[in-house]
């Protein structure tokens, strides 16, 4: 079977650890890591092996002996260069957000298009063993809580930064808005949202609560924010909802606790390995030839829940969101 060969743009923390994961797949080689530093770059190869390190990112996209990018930069950059790898031949595994605003998320959706190369959205949620198990146990909720709250972000990191990173609620609340959307199996037409900007020296929203009707009738609940993270539910936390059953997800999705009318309580436990099964998933499909499981459209969806509760802090009226998608006409 064949080596797909990838190369990396981003070597931060997280360009780090889809090196690792992707160095663990039979069928996958990352042989070039592209940084604005160098020393960055050149520290992923002197780790990981590979065949050259390179802040010359004209050069880094013109390679066309690499199969796959992963786009593991700041925000700002995820979109262009999505678009840049699409467009010289190039599938994509891109880091979440896909994009800071609906408009761009549409432009990658155009260069998925035109390409006919495959792009994969990062949301390593989706992949966590519990969060899977949750879905078999109730495929159809009545209600989807889901809950993100960290601890207090620093003023000064870039993810913070209005241009490069988008803020708190953008930054890590379309993990949020991704997984409640998968959880509750439908489209979300629109949302309310109160809270908005407590601290945050940015002057952005950073602690949000929002409602989402969805299009199967299901009715999520959304808490995002950096307000601090409590130790009883851990950073990451949902509860589904059916009739006579539910599900909690704590520590950080890794524990699942099974209620059903009239029986004990029943626990599951696994581990967080959603970023190695997201790039298995993308190794599978590039060998399979079929469709990314997290496209640009999932991708669109995450951040739009976002911009939209966020909206919706300004008009105090809920705010569309499935017609916005219509009217973007993405594909
Ligand atoms: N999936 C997850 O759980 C998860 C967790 C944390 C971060 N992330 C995402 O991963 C991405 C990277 O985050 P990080 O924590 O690794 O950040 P980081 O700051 O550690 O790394 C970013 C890297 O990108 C480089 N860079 C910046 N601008 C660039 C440009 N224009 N061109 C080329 N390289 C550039 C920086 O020099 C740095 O090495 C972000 O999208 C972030 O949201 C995902």
């Amino acid at each position: 079977m064949r080596t797909f060969r990838a190369g990396v743009i981003g070597c931060g923390s997280v360009g780090k650890v889809h090196t690792e994961c992707v160095k663990q797949l039979d069928g996958f080689d990352m042989v070039a890591y592209c940084d604005i530093f160098e020393e960055n770059a050149l520290s992923l190869l002197e780790q990981y092996g590979g065949e050259y390190a390179t802040s010359d990112i004209d050069r880094f996209f013109a390679d066309d002996s690499l199969d796959v990018i992963y786009v593991t930069t700041l925000h700002d950059t995820h979109a262009e260069y999505s678009i840049r790898a699409l467009l010289s031949g190039k599938h994509v595994m891109v880091e979440k957000p896909l994009a800071l605003t609906a408009e761009e998320c549409v432009r990658v959706g155009d260069a998925v298009n035109q390409s006919g190369k495959k792009l994969m959205a990062a949301f390593k949620l989706r992949f966590h063993e519990m969060v899977l198990k949750a879905k078999e146990l109730i495929p159809n909720p009545v209600m989807v809580s889901m809950q993100l709250m960290d601890n207090r972000w620093g003023d000064h990191i870039w993810a913070n930064d209005p241009i490069k990173g988008g803020g708190n609620i953008l930054s890590q609340g379309c993990h949020a808005t991704d997984i409640l959307r998968f959880v509750a199996g439908g489209d979300p037409v629109e949302t309310y949202a109160t809270g908005g900007h407590y601290y945050q020296a940015n002057g952005l929203p950073d602690n949000i609560s929002a409602v989402y009707r969805f299009d199967n009738g299901v009715a999520g609940n959304l808490i995002v924010g950096d307000a601090n993270t409590p130790s009883y539910t851990s950073k990451f936390y949902m509860q589904i909802f059916a009739e006579g059953k539910s599900v909690t997800l704590s520590d950080r999705l890794t524990t699942l606790t099974y209620n059903a009318a009239d029986e004990e309580p029943v626990v599951f436990r696994s581990t967080e390995a959603g970023m190695l099964e997201e790039n298995k998933a993308l190794l599978q499909c590039l060998q399979q030839e079929t469709e990314p499981p997290v496209n640009h459209i999932d991708g669109l969806y995450s951040t739009l829940m976002i911009m939209q509760a966020i909206e919706s802090l300004n008009s105090r009226k809920p705010e569309p969101i499935r017609p916005l998608i219509e009217q973007l006409n993405c594909r």
